[in-house]
């Protein structure tokens, strides 16, 4: 298999890096120096870097775009928005109540909601929010879940560099230099779908929880769930101990469903997280949960504070309302998880094919590929797959116009506008991808 040569890309991060660290505006987006992709546009379900390779993409830059790339239905609301009604102005317009309305409309664990302007902002919102509501600071955490780059979030389980056969759980480090130790005083971290973890932790800090904050499906973890049995035990603790559950649904939300995980497992958090699929790409997010959680936001003096220059911006807005409009209204779901059964079927035919054991998590929108018999149930199960193996694979994948994250963490996002792709090609490409993986393990 050859490597295309990327010069034009090559050229632009040379540019870059004397404009930014590492040549980039997201760290994450830094793949090595000869690797880092620049594109010159983006169409339904592919994307077109600037030397040229056009790839069927499934990154879906970390999971907003559910409809397809520049989908018209959406673009064409914002831009009548902007020409007619303006981008921002500080003040309300009647759009802010139409997309809250719709979302309830989708979501009946939503009563009222606020507005922000990314994944990050919502969950900082919603956790100030539990925090105001229950009057207590501690916050429990999944290991292996992600809830933006804030400081007080920006601690992970380091499973990187743990031994599996030991004893002892993983260390919690933080994601890098700048975050202060003291942001990790009021958390705890859990392995995923481990009651007695869970019972543990609040029979030591119980009257101290104000929340326990989980991706109910790991969007950032192989889309590794919770169990039903799980999810039900953290409502029933939360219930409890006067503790709120946060579901932090930013990727799955408008995704997995058009209720979201919740919808799924007919369990409800008291505070949800929206973003990503809830604008097609368009910068957009919101928490919201239960009216008398929510109206913990107020001019009280114990009152909490919310708001932004930005907030629901009528860019925003407006591409919330198409397309949540088109979720509601459409069966855009119904193909979506109908194109993802379809790849999840081509891709266990490939692996079966060259003997690799393997097995799928999460939802058809988003499912996540382990290589090993067992779907992990948590992030340390995560660690006994055959990662360097995936991402032997999905580097042969974009060589060959199929673009993913490497690392099997990350799932494979579907939208919409997949249901375009040949599905034959994608197989014949999966095959030599996995042909070639093999032969350099
Ligand atoms: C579950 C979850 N929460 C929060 C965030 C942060 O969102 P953003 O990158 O928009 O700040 C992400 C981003 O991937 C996420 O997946």
């Amino acid at each position: 298999m050859t490597k295309p040569q990327k010069p034009q890309s090559n050229a632009m991060l040379k540019r870059a890096h004397d404009n930014m660290p590492l040549g980039v505006a997201d760290s994450y987006r830094y793949w090595g120096e000869e690797n880092t992709v620049f594109l010159s546009s983006m169409k339904g379900c592919t994307i077109t870097d600037c030397d040229e390779q056009t790839f069927v993409d499934f990154r879906l830059a970390y999971g907003p775009i559910i409809l397809g790339y520049r989908d018209e239905r959406v673009d064409n609301a914002v831009i009548d928005a902007i020409t007619t009604v303006g981008a921002i102005s500080g003040f309300s317009t009647g759009l802010d109540s139409d997309v809250v309305e719709l979302v309830k409309s989708l979501c009946p664990n939503i009563d009222k909601m606020r507005f922000a302007n990314s994944g990050t902002e919502a969950v900082i919102g919603a956790v100030r929010t539990a925090r105001g509501f229950t009057k207590r600071n501690k916050i429990v955490v999944v290991e292996g879940g992600f809830h933006g780059l804030h400081d007080e979030v920006m601690w992970k389980s380091d499973v990187d560099n743990w031994d599996a056969s030991a004893e002892e759980a993983p260390e919690i480090i933080p994601f890098g230099g700048g975050i202060p130790q003291s942001t990790r005083e009021h958390q705890v971290s859990v392995p995923l779908n481990d009651v007695d973890a869970i019972d543990a932790v609040f029979a030591e800090h119980g009257k101290d929880i104000a929340a326990i904050l989980i991706e109910p499906i790991m969007g950032n973890c192989g889309s590794i769930a919770s169990t039903q049995a799980y999810m039900q035990k953290l409502r029933d603790v939360c219930n409890a101990n006067g503790s709120l559950l946060i579901m932090d649904e930013v990727k799955t939300g408008f995704r997995v469903a058009k209720g979201g995980a919740q919808a799924l497992y007919g369990i409800y958090a008291d505070l949800t997280t929206y973003a990503k699929a809830m604008g097609n790409g368009y910068p957009v997010a919101a928490f919201g949960g239960q009216a008398n959680v929510m109206d913990t936001i107020s001019f009280a003096k114990d009152g909490v504070t919310h708001g932004g220059t930005y907030t629901a911006n009528m860019v925003a807005l407006s591409a919330a309302k198409a397309t949540l409009t088109l979720l509601k209204e459409t069966n855009a779901l119904e193909t979506i998880a109908n194109v993802g059964q379809k790849i999840q079927a081509l891709l266990s035919r490939v692996f079966t094919k060259f003997g690799v054991e393997h097995c799928f998590a999460g939802p058809d929108a988003m499912f996540g590929v382990h290589f090993g018999s067992e779907v992990p149930q948590n992030y340390r199960d995560w660690k006994k797959t055959n990662s360097d193996l995936y991402m032997q694979f999905a580097l042969n994948l974009i060589d060959n116009g199929v673009m993913l994250e490497p690392d099997s963490r990350e799932p494979w996002f579907i939208c919409e506008a997949h249901q375009t792709i040949d599905l034959n090609w994608l197989e014949h490409v999966a095959e030599q991808s996995m042909s070639a993986a093999i032969n350099v393990q």
